[in-house]
């Protein structure tokens, strides 16, 4: 779970990303962070499974971020970030710095299409970018059985194309939970173990 201190720094970056919201600025002056209620779930969710190489495709100003880096030090792992806008990322390493999480997180400057195909396999992946890249970034990944991706702007984005791209794959399991604007919860499976009944 997040602690006290990352909590607040999420309360406070979502309460301007609202005011942004309601002053209806242009995108490219808006902050389109993820959602309290997710960051709280990708944080828990990420340390559950002891997520060790955590990586996340779209970090923008940090909120995400915080919440990866605190799953990280739960369980002595490290957070790689991607994110192109060079000013948005250098909110977040300011942010994650004056958090003490430094040294939970690699910050990666660029494209994620590029960078991609020069980083291995991961535990845990979150998803948050330009939401046509989603299904070319998803195969570009790589995780080992029991792996996790998760997609935010599920619901909020309609994003069908994804949800039944990821679903034809045989080798995970995948539903969309109704935290925050919607995420897509894809988890390749273990391998089956013939003793084990899936009755109650
Ligand atoms: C929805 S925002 C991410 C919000 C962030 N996860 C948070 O919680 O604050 C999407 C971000 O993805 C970045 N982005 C989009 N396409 C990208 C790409 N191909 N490579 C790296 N970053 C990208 C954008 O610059 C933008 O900052």
């Amino acid at each position: 779970m997040l602690g006290e201190r990352e909590r607040k720094e999420i309360a406070r970056l979502w309460e301007r990303k609202l005011r942004q919201d309601e002053l209806n600025l242009p995108q490219a002056e808006r902050h389109r962070n993820l959602e309290p209620p997710s960051a709280e779930f990708i944080c828990s969710l990420a340390a559950g499974i002891g997520a060790k190489r955590i990586l996340e495709i779209g970090g923008s100003s940090g909120l995400s971020t915080i919440a990866l880096a605190a799953a990280a030090r739960q369980v002595s792992g490290r957070v790689i970030s991607f994110e192109k806008e060079p000013t948005r990322q250098a909110e977040a390493r300011q942010t994650i710095t004056s958090l003490d999480l430094a040294h939970f997180v690699e910050f990666v400057l660029g494209d994620a299409g590029s960078a991609l195909e020069r980083v291995g396999e991961f535990d845990f992946v979150l998803i948050d970018c330009e939401k046509e890249d989603y299904i070319r970034f998803f195969d570009m990944l790589r995780l080992p059985a029991g792996g996790i991706v998760v997609a935010d702007n599920i619901i909020s984005h309609s994003l069908t194309d994804y949800v039944a791209h990821v679903r034809s794959r045989p080798e995970v399991e995948s539903q969309t939970l109704p935290v925050g604007k919607g995420l897509e919860v894809t988890r390749f499976k273990l391998p089956s173990n013939p003793g084990r009944s899936d009755r109650a």
